[in-house]
């Protein structure tokens, strides 16, 4: 079985990310590497990673440019076939769409709201809905323009469920296990067994399991062991 979880890597350490995703191969597949990774480490540094761990990538780039611009960066990471790479359904259809284009074998991910963006904001930006109206259209209109997975706020995910294709990958950040005391900086969070329960794919979970670092590689893998089967119930 595929783990639903996907460990957010956030460190610009190289060997910090090897470490951390040797710790916890027995329960994760997949691992997000963002722009803090990417601008440090290059394309070369996304391949060393792949390739040494053997690990899928989710390519968090999160593409926003004209079309043209967009689909040649979407052209220039293909080779490193990521399992997912996020562009901001903001950008539009037609970004999302060259995206679509210009990659293999990996699912387009479209962004929709920034979790960070309140309803205040988004109305200060000229948008006539809240997240949650917002965010469904954005998948709506991402989906139909070709991507295949979304990413959202768990308070979005039955919402966007209800009107993307079944075959939609949905994954969700802001999520903290019922027994992890800190939330950090997540404000609305809700358990991964809940999360998935609404139709979630995937998790997007990365200090409730990198915080243990600290404790060592063990504590680490079996925190995210403990996860995966709060999950399964
Ligand atoms: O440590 P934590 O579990 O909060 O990490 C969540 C990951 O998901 C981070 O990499 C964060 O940048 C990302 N993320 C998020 N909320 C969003 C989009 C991405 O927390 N709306």
């Amino acid at each position: 079985m595929t783990s639903p979880i996907i460990l957010a890597v956030d460190t610009s350490d190289f060997d910090t990310a090897r470490a951390w995703i040797d710790a916890t191969r027995e329960s994760i597949d997949i691992y997000k590497l963002g722009l803090e990774f990417y601008l440090t480490f290059g394309s070369q540094g996304i391949e060393a990673i792949a390739k040494e761990s053997g690990a899928s990538i989710f390519l968090d780039l999160k593409l926003h440019d004209i079309p043209n611009t967009v689909k040649k960066a979407a052209g220039v990471v293909d080779h490193l076939h990521p399992r997912f790479l996020t562009v901001h359904a903001t950008g539009g259809a037609a970004i999302v769409a060259a995206a679509v284009e210009a990659v293999t074998q990996t699912s387009i991910t479209a962004v929709t709201v920034l979790t960070s963006l309140s309803d205040d904001d988004l109305n200060q930006l000229g948008y006539s809905s809240g997240s949650l109206e917002t965010a469904t259209n954005l998948a709506r209109v991402a989906t139909d323009a070709g991507a295949t997975s979304i990413v959202c706020s768990p308070y979005e995910i039955e919402a966007i469920r209800a009107v993307v294709p079944s075959t939609v990958e949905i994954i969700t950040p802001g999520v903290r296990p019922s027994d992890e005391s800190v939330t950090d900086d997540q404000v609305r969070t809700m358990t991964p067994a809940q999360a998935i329960a609404l139709g979630a794919n995937y998790l997007v979970i990365g200090r409730p399991i990198t915080s243990r670092w600290s404790q060592g590689a063990a504590a680490m893998a079996s925190r995210a062991a403990q996860i995966v089967d709060s999950i399964k119930g």
